[in-house]
């Protein structure tokens, strides 16, 4: 067949959310996420793996087929799409549902009633996934749906968001917002909202979903695009041309029509599945499939799932039997509800305290639908003010070294690399974070001392060109004549190299090992276990913006746990007064401690370049630097001797705990008062222990959700623990201050008045430390009679505005301010920065005299926020 020659479009052509953009220069490279993130307003898409995994990005592309007339949509990553690879389509991101100003889309507001979102950042990517399935199951010839509903079923709902990734709130409430758009849902299997109480109807309940009409449809391609041209040669500039090759023969005459030797270089991107096949075990069988016979077999359904009919019984062995079997139990009555309600009479009492109106009422969170419509402003989203520089960490390869120099690669620097920052261009002290226990260098001096640890940071115009040229840099190293590494907490013992642990966090021993081991009737005289670590895995990577402000000052935006911190750090770092600094965070795309400490070297990195070049500077660090530098949980050793009787009670436990902190001491010193606060909530009958918090040649370990507690719970998992509770005293009083006898009957009432749903209470021993710190906040009556209060606790997502909010509305409330109407939608809640509020924990030692209490208050801040 005679091949027509392609013809050249100038330049990409497509839409986003409705609005058309032409490309003319663009490097074959750049992805759309790249593209809508710097070039348009819609930031909804995140970039956060950045390599097809979590569904962040995900966007709806939409294609045009002139012949047969129709539009196909499909939810593609934006991080793996190519720009040059959509010409013609058009794309659609959270945005273009529906925003404030216009009202946002029911799914939008369903993602925020069912509370389906906590710090957001994958919330737009879960509003498209899911979004996309809609628009596929509207085209379907399904029967019409129920007003509210679509055609969409169930299990197309749930699975419509299975490649999402969500690291904050749990799925069931994500599931629970999809499922509610599909027309076979059962509504008692909803969870937890704020558009329904307990005991409503189904026609209330459905009456209060946020209306959703699924022949409202949206335009998710527009019409002037499908006049366009299409051409199969695109972007033919003076440096690179992009192909659409559409057969065999198109791509073999493209390569053959390219000269080989003159330099000329072909990179060919394939995105198609030919020859993929799937495996599926059946029973003992496997059978494999070709993706399209895969696609063209029925769908797994209900029928296939063998459900435990009458006594639930687990096998011997099972991991908690009795909550198991309850699940299983739940999970058949659930299915049996359908009918089952027809033969009850389901009347549900419940009665909400109003004491406190409207505190503690399950109210969406405050800025939910704002994360779902993309609208929410994470860091990096902040719009870069002019003349913003970007950078990117060059860090050690090696564990210990003399750094000699750094170098780039020869003619491989990119464009727009500006500015090269390490140790010595600091003005002040070589400091990138604080905690009690000392401070952590920003940069290596003349030594490494950990692979990860920051070299130097080159600042670039792009952060691709700042990523770019990091990864370009080679450091010349030099080992001689240096002691080898430290890299084990064996070889840390061997040479004597700890942390100082101040003796408030040296836990003291109970009774007598030798005498408890001389009562047992069985011994484990040696045995260990050892405990890896674990990346924070953080939806939003570290990320800081600093803008240099008149006067010496300097401003930084940070995704920061504790902005108070990096305050006088950053003060410290540039040598100046801490009142010309200000660090502002509005919200935080996921921290599990690692926005804690770990976040300061970022914000002080991009302040120092800031306050040097006299430019704006920000960072979005890229996955791959995040998992190296960020530390994470401390991996450990324990070796442990045990006495126990034969009836299981355990008489002694000896542990020797190695602690392999890292390089700096961060907040390990407090590992020891942690773990040894999980181990105490038994009786071990004598407990002794040696804990070392080793000072090895890794990347410093961080705070981590329950630091300590959580690897001590590990062991306990791992080594057994005790058969046999006799704690009776402290129970006994844990009973009475949880006022569990009177709980225990309120309970019992309301399982007698409600004949389907149930309610438990159980007693759980465990041992979790919290005290409370002060923290202030402002709160500003304007002249329009609404309200703002600024708080200095940072939203991570676990709703601390809704809950000012609340308690703010019911203040007011309390002194009945008249012409108030609804408190709640008058108050609006704030971010404080740093120099506007004067700090909770430096209150705190304001306070208190004591510096042990000092210590422990000032510890606890770490994970109080998260
Ligand atoms: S899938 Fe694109 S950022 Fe993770
Ligand atoms: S809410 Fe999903 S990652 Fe935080």
């Amino acid at each position: 067949m005679e091949q027509s020659e392609p013809t050249v479009n100038d330049c990409l052509v497509f839409s986003v959310n409705g609005e058309r953009f032409e490309v003319s220069t663009i490097h074959p490279s750049a992805t759309l996420l790249e593209f809508l993130r710097s070039h348009t307003p819609f930031k909804g898409a995140k970039l956060s793996c950045g390599e097809g995994g979590c569904g962040a990005c995900v966007v709806l592309l939409s294609k045009y087929d002139p012949v047969l007339d129709q539009v196909d949509d499909f939810a593609v990553s934006s991080c793996l799409t190519l720009l040059c690879s959509i010409n013609g389509c058009s794309i659609t991101t959270t945005e273009g549902l529906g925003n404030i100003k216009n009202g946002f889309h029911p799914i939008h507001e369903r993602f925020s009633g069912f509370h389906a979102s906590q710090c957001g950042f994958c919330t737009p990517g879960m509003c498209m996934s899911f979004f996309s399935a809609l628009v596929n199951a509207q085209k379907t010839q399904r029967p019409e749906p129920p007003l509210g509903f679509s055609k969409l079923k169930v299990s197309e709902a749930e699975r419509a968001i299975a490649g999402n990734l969500c690291r904050c709130t749990g799925y069931r409430p994500i599931a629970d917002a999809c499922k509610s758009f599909a027309a076979d849902v059962d509504m008692e299997d909803l969870g937890f909202n704020s558009f329904w109480r307990k005991g409503d109807s189904n026609e209330v309940k459905i009456s209060s979903l946020p209306l959703y009409n699924h022949n409202d449809k949206i335009c998710t391609f527009p019409e002037f695009l499908k006049n366009e041209t299409r051409s199969s040669l695109l972007l033919d500039s003076r440096r690179y041309s992009w192909n659409n090759p559409v057969s065999l023969e198109e791509l073999q005459s493209l390569l053959g029509s390219v000269e080989d030797g003159n330099g000329t270089r072909v990179k060919v991107v394939v995105g198609n599945t030919v020859g993929s096949t799937v495996n599926i075990m059946n029973g003992l069988k496997s059978e494999e499939l070709t993706l399209e016979e895969f696609f063209r077999r029925p769908e797994l359904d209900s029928k296939t799932i063998k459900l435990v009919r009458g006594i639930v019984v687990p096998d011997d062995g099972t991991s908690s039997p009795a909550y198991r079997a309850s699940l299983a139990v739940s999970f058949l009555l659930s299915s049996l509800a359908i009918w089952l309600s027809l033969i009850l009479n389901l009347m549900m009492v419940v009665e909400l305290n109003r004491q406190y109106h409207p505190v503690g009422e399950p109210i969406a969170k405050s800025g939910a639908a704002l994360q779902a419509s993309g609208e929410a402003v994470y860091v990096d989203d902040i719009p870069s003010p002019m003349n913003c520089l970007h950078g990117a960490f060059i860090y050690s390869t090696k564990p210990y070294a003399r750094v000699k120099g750094i170098k780039f690669k020869p003619k491989s620097l990119p464009d727009g690399v500006s500015s090269l920052i390490s140790f010595k261009d600091i003005p002040g002290e070589n400091i990138g974070s604080k905690t009690i226990f000392g401070i952590e260098p920003l940069f290596a001096d003349d030594f490494t001392r950990c692979a990860g640890q920051y070299i130097a940071f080159v600042v670039a115009d792009t952060q691709k060109h700042a990523d770019m040229a990091a990864n370009l840099a080679v450091v010349d190293y030099d080992v001689g004549n240096l002691e080898p590494p430290i890299l084990s907490v064996e070889e840390a013992v061997r040479r004597s190299s700890f942390f100082e642990v101040p003796s408030i966090f040296n836990p003291k021993k109970v009774g007598d090992f030798s005498r408890g081991m001389a009562e047992a009737d069985h011994k484990i005289l040696s045995a260990e276990i050892k405990l890896g670590s674990q990346y924070y895995f953080y939806m939003e990577t570290q990320t800081a913006l600093a803008i240099p402000d008149e006067d010496n000052c300097i401003g930084v935006y940070s995704s920061i746990q504790c902005p108070e911190y990096a305050h006088s750090t950053i003060s410290r770092c540039l040598g100046i007064p801490e009142h010309n600094v200000r660090v502002i965070t509005r919200r935080v795309g996921g921290g599990f401690g690692g926005k804690a400490i770990r976040a300061m070297p970022v914000a002080t990195a991009c302040a120092l370049a800031a306050y040097k070049l006299r430019r704006p500077v920000r960072i979005y660090m890229n996955r791959k630097t995040d998992m190296i530098i960020a530390g994470g949980r401390h991996p450990m050793k324990i070796t442990y001797s045990v006495g126990f009787k034969s009836d299981g009670k355990i008489t002694a436990l000896h542990l020797d705990i190695l602690i392999n902190a890292g390089i700096a001491a961060d907040i390990s010193p407090i590992m020891p008062h942690n773990l040894l606060g999980a181990l105490k909530k038994y009786d071990w009958g004598a407990l002794s222990f040696d804990i070392k918090v080793c000072k090895t040649n890794h990347s410093t370990k961080s705070a981590m959700r329950a630091p300590g507690e959580y690897k001590l719970h590990l062991f306990l998992k791992l080594a057994g623990e005790p058969v046999d509770y006799t704690l009776p005293s402290i129970w006994d009083k844990l009973a009475s201050s949880s006022r569990l006898k009177q709980r225990t009957e309120m309970i019992k009432q309301f399982n007698m008045c409600n004949k389907w749903q149930k309610r438990g209470i159980s007693q759980v021993p465990i041992v979790h430390e919290v005290s409370l710190r002060p923290t202030p906040g402002k709160v500003s009556i304007l002249s329009d009679g609404s309200v703002a209060v600024e708080v200095g606790g940072i939203e991570l997502g676990q709703g601390l505005w809704t809950k000012v909010k609340q308690m703010a509305a019911f203040a007011l409330s309390s002194i009945q301010c008249d012409g108030m109407g609804d408190f709640l939608e008058k108050v609006r809640v704030i971010q404080s920065d740093t120099l506007s509020l004067i700090q909770g924990v430096l209150l705190l030692e304001a306070l208190h005299q004591s510096p042990a209490v000092k210590l422990l208050d000032s510890a606890a801040i770490f994970w109080l926020k998260d």
